[in-house]
């Protein structure tokens, strides 16, 4: 699967929302940083986390276990399949569409997700 990812410190600095539907598009207009935005493909076996530091990035995590929100992303388009969700709550899975990238396997070929949201305040009691 291909997982296109744009950092939530993009957003804040440009002032885009996490509901703008053309997030992707404006970012791949802009002259972003591969940390801030790009694509990683992620083969059977792999979770997204281990995806992404397999090809040399460092995204936040701090249990790896599913039991924090440190590493926790908002899928824009696509899915991500969680066994071991141990912290998210319905309404952040169900409503805000959040997923753990160190338990989580994409499972449509194509995801887009918003990275580094576990500085947002609805995931403030959960980070470690
Ligand atoms: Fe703690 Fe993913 S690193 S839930």
């Amino acid at each position: 699967s291909q997982v296109y990812y744009l950092d939530y410190g993009v957003l804040a600095a440009e002032g885009w929302s996490v509901t703008d539907n053309d997030l992707f598009e404006k970012a791949s207009k802009a002259d972003l940083d591969p940390d801030q935005y790009g694509r990683i493909v992620v083969k059977p076996g792999e979770t997204i986390l281990e995806a992404a530091e397999n090809r040399g990035f460092e995204w936040p995590y701090a249990c790896r276990a599913g039991a924090c929100a440190n590493c926790a992303v908002l899928v824009k388009e696509g899915d991500i399949a969680m066994p071991g969700n141990n912290v998210l709550s319905d309404e952040q899975v169900n409503v805000m569409n959040a997923r753990l990238t160190c338990v989580g396997v994409p499972v449509t070929e194509e995801v887009k997700l918003i990275k580094d949201v576990q500085q947002l305040e609805q995931f403030s009691d959960l980070r470690l």
